[in-house]
């Protein structure tokens, strides 16, 4: 990989001079948007069928990989996680019949509502790149997002208030995948963190991120579910949509986004919506392998040792105040 990204950074350095640097600010979080769309890229030759069941694909190329790498050089490193993909850095996003309905990446006819990417991490990445490989056939697949500062924009000073107080406790035992409690499966016995919402880094614990994950929240006082609730419908208000094509890639930034994804019909013929994405993340690590791991599966230890609020809060079935 550290050898894949050299190579990809002399393409970087191919751009042009103009398009490096907005990508420079974009990574330094000072451009007016937090998302970019990039459009023309070249052509995936020879791209197969999407694939209907997995979780990866085989391509026998490496190209998409390569644009990915290429343009994330100026946003920090590709960051692979433990739980997520059995840890690999690039992840096939395709409709799978058996999760048409889950809240999950390989779903199509439910609506994937607002959130930050791995919320509920001690590290989440910093930005998401999407490149579309093939479009959803009958358009109907769109991607919003929604940045940070327009759904406060939306809030009454109350409402920001609230949501930068460590009142939101993150419900772990119904994240996909295995996280893990003492070694073993989460359960929601399990004492949770209880983090704000909006960026706060005097709390102890809280680190100045934007979390956002209503479905997989609860909210501890009837106020802050109550704000929670505004800010979701603030993100839907100030959003802005857009339909992935092929050739194209969105790059959003997650430290002042949240992003979500329309139902669509999936065929599970070959021709379904394919993307491919990948996690970047800024922070330095003196790694030299060329990318990230975040290994570490035991997320309420990992909290604790960064002095969040752990406590044990009842988990609620509608995301409302326990
Ligand atoms: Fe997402």
């Amino acid at each position: 990989m550290a050898q894949f990204r050299r190579e990809a950074t002399d393409a970087y350095l191919g751009l042009s001079a103009a398009t490096r640097d907005y990508l420079e600010r974009m990574a330094a979080g000072t451009t007016a948007r937090p998302e970019l769309l990039i459009r023309n890229l070249p052509d995936m030759p020879d791209l197969p069928p999407t694939p209907t069941v997995g979780q990866m694909a085989v391509t026998g190329n490496t190209r998409s990989e390569f644009i990915q790498v290429a343009f994330s050089v100026p946003f920090g490193l590709p960051t692979s996680y433990a739980d997520q993909r059995d840890g690999r850095l690039f992840h096939d996003i395709y409709p799978i019949e058996k999760n048409a309905l889950a809240v999950s990446s390989q779903s199509s006819q439910v609506h994937l509502g607002f959130h930050t990417e791995m919320f509920f991490h001690p590290d989440p990445p910093d930005f998401l790149f999407l490149h579309c490989l093939r479009a959803d056939p009958a358009g109907l697949a769109e991607t919003g997002v929604t940045a940070v500062d327009d759904i406060t924009a939306l809030l009454t000073p109350s409402e920001i208030d609230e949501l930068r107080r460590p009142l939101f406790a993150l419900d772990l035992a119904n994240l996909h995948g295995a996280y893990l409690h003492g070694g073993r499966r989460i359960t929601e016995a399990d004492p949770r963190p209880v983090l704000p919402i909006l960026p706060n880094t005097t709390t102890p614990g809280a680190d100045g991120r934007f979390r956002f994950e209503p479905g997989l929240t609860t909210p501890t006082t009837t106020a802050a579910a109550a704000a929670m609730k505004a800010a979701d419908e603030a993100a839907e208000k100030a959003i802005v949509t857009g339909k992935l094509e092929a050739r194209t890639m969105l790059i959003v930034d997650n430290r002042r986004t949240v992003h979500s994804r329309s139902p669509f019909v999936a065929a599970y013929d070959g021709t379904d919506r394919w993307l491919r994405r990948v996690m970047v993340s800024k922070l330095s690590d003196g790694s030299d392998l060329g990318f990230h791991e975040r290994l570490d599966l035991e997320m309420c230890r990992a909290w604790r040792d960064r002095g969040a609020l752990i406590r044990s809060v009842a988990y609620s079935k509608d995301g409302g105040a326990a």
